[in-house]
Parts: C-alpha cells; structure tokens; sequence
C-alpha cells in the first residue's frame, strides 16, 4: 500500500504523522484544511479509534468538520472551545522565520482565526513549500463580495508604493462562478511573485475596506515539521531555534495506509 503513494503523499503522510506526536488526550486541537491536514485528521481519528485518544476538535472549514466526523473527532465550535491547546495545518509557502503563505484551499480566514486562538501553531508540509522570500504562490485575499471590483482595484492601486515583484489580482473562480469561501465571500489571488515586507504588506491589506483578512501569517506559526518523499521528517521550531530530523518507516507502519490511505 505504502508503495501505491506518491513521494509528495508520503512526504505528506509522514509530517502529519509526525505532528500527532504533540497531540494528547484531553486538549482541543485546531484541525487545518487541505490535502496534508486531511493526512493528519485520518490519523488523529486513528488514534481515537484505536487508542483511546480524547481529544475536541475545532475544524477550520467545513470539508474539515465532515471529515473529522467521518473518522470519529469530537467536533466543537472556536465559541465552544474559546481557546486551543494547539492547531495543525497546512501552507502553501513557509519561509526562514517560519512567515506563512495559506488559503490556497480558500480557507484562509478561519485558518487564521483559529490559529490565532491557540497556544501553539504547528505546521505540517512538504518541504515543496519552503521558499527563501515568501510571494511566489498567489497571496489569497479574502474580500466581501459587495463591490469587489473596487476593492481589487484599490488592492492593485496600494501595492504600487510597496516591496513586491507584481500587483495583479484575479477573483478565484469555482466554474463558470466566482469562487465562494464558508464565510461567503470571495477570494482575490494576488500575483506579488516576491514579498519584500511581509509584515507591512499584511497590514496595509487588512486597512483597505472590503478586505476581510489576508493569506499572510506573521509570528503565528511555532514549528514546522516537514516531510520527505523518502521517509525523512524535519521540525523546526522558531522558538526553541532547533532542528531535528527523523526517519519514518514506512514498512513499520504499512497498516496506517492500508486502514487510513484511501
Ligand atoms: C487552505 O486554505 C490552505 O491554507 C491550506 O492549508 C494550504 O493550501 C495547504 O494545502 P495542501 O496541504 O493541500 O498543500
């Protein structure tokens, strides 16, 4: 089964697998969106199945709900919890400083709330996502839908003073439609190619009205544990300032794909 996966699915696998490490029973854990946080919520619902894990979770979009439900997570709301021991999700880009890029999944804006609320942010990746300067992969922004058109134009406008490579927007598409977030708004993609100043840029988006929150995370993040095609995981942690690698064995652990992999 292991050898059915591709290296970026394994790679996948095994930082997800490696960040259940963190979890114990009787916190409230943050569950992230996207094809590696899926990773990890088949395992934590592995764990509850099998070894009595209590945990509650507080899913960060609804495909995240349904699925943690599938595989057994108690599903609690942020108003439910208030506070998180810790949240685990995914990026689409992480830099030096552990600054993130998210929201290619469209769901940005929850992401950073409930990342926000928690003691603890790790995220899981392959190591696809490291960059040295944040701004290759598209900045979401997540905008109300009343008159996005001016709120993109003004988006476009404000970043001509600022330290980027590239200012057009598109409005994300779902179809022929615009594309529409579980807050129900919509999302601008952001062609920035390089960030210069993540932190400013950041908060002069978030001052333009029609802008509800941006895909950038500044000093949220903890550590990060990313995952090699070849078994080899990676955590980096911005506060301690260490590194660790380990080795996953695939082999050992055939059974997790066999039960969770599909
Ligand atoms: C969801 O909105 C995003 O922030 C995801 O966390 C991000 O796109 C990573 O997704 P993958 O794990 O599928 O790459």
């Amino acid at each position: 089964m292991t050898t059915d996966l591709s290296p970026i699915d394994k790679a996948k696998f095994v930082a997800a697998k490696q960040a259940t490490r963190y979890v114990e029973s009787g916190m409230k854990v943050g569950l992230g969106t996207g094809s590696t946080a899926a990773w990890l919520v088949k395992c934590l619902g592995e764990m509850v199945r099998d070894e009595g894990l209590r945990i509650k979770g507080v899913p960060t979009s609804a495909r995240t709900a349904e699925l943690a439900r599938d595989v057994g997570i108690q599903v609690i709301s942020l108003d439910e919890a208030r506070w998180l021991d810790l949240t685990i999700d995914g990026a689409d880009e992480f830099d030096d400083d552990l600054n993130l890029i998210k929201g290619g999944g469209g769901a940005l804006l929850q992401e950073k709330i409930v990342a926000t609320a928690s003691d603890q942010m790790i995220v899981i990746a392959d190591i696809s996502k490291q960059v040295e300067t944040l701004g290759a992969f598209p900045l979401p922004v997540e905008v109300i839908p009343f008159g996005w058109q001016t709120t993109k134009t003004l988006v476009e406008e404000m970043l001509v003073g600022l330290d980027v490579m590239g200012r057009s927007a598109s409005l994300r598409m779902n179809g022929d439609a615009p594309y529409i977030t579980d807050e129900g708004n919509h999302i601008l993609d952001i062609h920035l190619n390089r960030i210069g100043n993540a932190r400013q840029l950041s908060l002069v988006l978030n001052q333009i009205p029609g802008v509800v929150e941006n895909g950038l995370f500044i000093d949220i993040c903890d550590r990060v544990i990313i995952g090699y095609g070849d078994g080899r995981v990676e955590v980096r942690d911005i506060n301690e300032g260490t590194t660790e690698v380990e080795r996953f064995d695939f082999l050992q652990n055939d059974n997790i794909f066999t039960e969770i992999g599909d």
